[in-house]
C-alpha cells in the first residue's frame, strides 16, 4: 500500500469483530512501526503495554470513557517520566514526552491500517487508574490508548479543512 492511500483512507475505528490478533503481528506493528518514529533527541522513553486478556481489558474500559466498541487488543502508549526528565527536563517531560506518543502512535496506526487492521486513538481516559489496574510504577505514566481489532464498521471519511496553510507570513 502506498502512503497516500494509508494517510488518507486510514479511519479511527469503534467497531470491531471478536476476532483475535496474533501477538506476532502486534510486536511487529510496534518493532516495525512505533519504535522508528522519531522522538526528541531520540530519547525513546516509549513503553508499549500490549493488552489482548479480555479480563483486563474489561477493566480498562470501565475507567476509559473514549474507549468504543470491543477492540481485541489495546496497546497502552506509557513514557518513562524519570528518563524524560533526565533526558530532557522539564521540556522532555511537558512536551517531548507527548510528541514522541503521539509519533509512534500514527505510525502503528499507519501500519496497522496498511495490514488490513483498524485502530483508535483513544486520550478519554484514566491514566492513574490505568496505572493502579496495570501495577505500573508511578514514572511510567500511560499517555494514549490505541484500540486495535478487525473493523466492522467503514466509517465515513470525516472532512478536513484545506485552508489552514500560510507561506512566509500569517493573517487572520
Ligand atoms: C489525541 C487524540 C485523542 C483522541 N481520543 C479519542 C477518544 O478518546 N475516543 C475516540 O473514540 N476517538 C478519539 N480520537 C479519534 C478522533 O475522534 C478522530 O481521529 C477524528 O474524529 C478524525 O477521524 P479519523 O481518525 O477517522 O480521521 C482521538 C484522536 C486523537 C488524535
Amino acid at each position: 500500500m502506498d502512503i497516500w492511500t494509508a494517510i488518507k483512507n486510514r479511519r479511527s475505528i469503534r467497531n470491531f469483530t471478536a476476532d483475535p490478533l496474533e501477538e506476532k503481528e502486534l510486536r511487529n506493528l510496534i518493532l516495525k512501526a512505533g519504535i522508528w518514529a522519531p522522538s526528541g533527541g531520540n530519547a525513546q522513553n516509549w513503553r508499549f503495554i500490549v493488552i489482548t486478556d479480555q479480563k483486563v481489558l474489561n477493566k480498562l474500559k470501565l475507567v476509559s470513557p473514549g474507549l468504543l466498541g470491543s477492540p481485541q487488543t489495546i496497546i497502552i502508549i506509557c513514557q518513562d517520566l524519570v528518563n524524560a526528565l533526565e533526558k530532557g527536563g522539564e521540556l522532555g517531560v511537558k512536551t517531548l514526552s507527548l510528541m514522541d506518543t503521539a509519533m509512534a502512535a500514527q505510525n502503528i496506526m499507519l501500519a496497522a491500517y496498511a495490514v488490513g487492521l483498524g485502530t483508535c486513538p483513544i486520550a478519554s481516559f484514566h491514566p492513574e487508574a490505568v496505572q493502579r489496574i496495570m501495577g505500573l510504577p508511578v514514572h511510567i505514566y500511560p499517555q494514549l490508548l490505541i484500540s486495535v481489532g478487525f473493523s466492522k464498521e467503514n466509517p465515513p471519511t470525516p472532512r478536513r479543512d484545506p485552508n489552514i496553510i500560510w507561506f512566509n507570513s500569517y493573517e487572520e
